[in-house]
């Protein structure tokens, strides 16, 4: 059994998840239009599994007596200046998922619920591996530039990450 207010809070995350889920098939279909095929499959990956994250909420929800909402979620956008940028707005996403995410530990600690608290580790670790992630692509995109030339290895690197965590 969860308090009115942890369901609240983890209705939100939720949303943020399924948000960022269609974030990240949006920015996949641009690197796609751009011929970035091991971006896009970096991304769509990324993708599915903010869906699992958001899944995992509803999951628990439904073993604790909680009512996991489908979220409305806005449309994200569909055009992005360069990589570059994409990849920093997908670690502002991150960012702010994590901060979220913390929030919802402080929550369920002020409220002594040890349950919620224990679900939310998962999270807390794959927040800070995501991250790192993030920070580590832009630090190459930084490192390397991201003119043409940089950009096709950039691309290769996505590639190998993606086929590296499939299955
Ligand atoms: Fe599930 Fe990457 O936040």
């Amino acid at each position: 059994m969860i308090s009115k207010e942890i369901e609240k809070a983890l209705n939100n995350q939720i949303s943020l998840e399924g948000y960022a889920s269609h974030l990240y098939l949006s920015m996949a279909s641009w690197c796609d239009t751009q011929g970035l095929t091991g971006c896009k499959s970096f991304l769509m990956d990324q993708s599915d599994e903010e869906r699992v994250h958001m899944l995992k909420i509803f999951e628990y929800m439904s073993e604790v007596d909680g009512h996991g909402i489908t979220p409305e979620i806005k449309q994200p956008p569909s055009q992005f200046k360069s990589v570059k940028s994409l990849f920093e707005m997908l670690y502002e996403h991150e960012q702010k998922v994590t901060q979220s995410i913390h929030e919802l530990v402080d929550l369920a600690y002020t409220e002594k619920d040890y349950t919620t608290l224990n679900f939310l580790q998962w999270y807390v670790e794959e927040q800070r591996e995501e991250e790192d992630l993030a920070r580590t692509i832009l630090d190459k995109i930084n490192l390397i530039g991201d003119s043409p030339q940089s950009l096709y290895f950039i691309d290769m690197e996505l590639e190998k990450i993606s086929s590296s965590s499939a299955g």
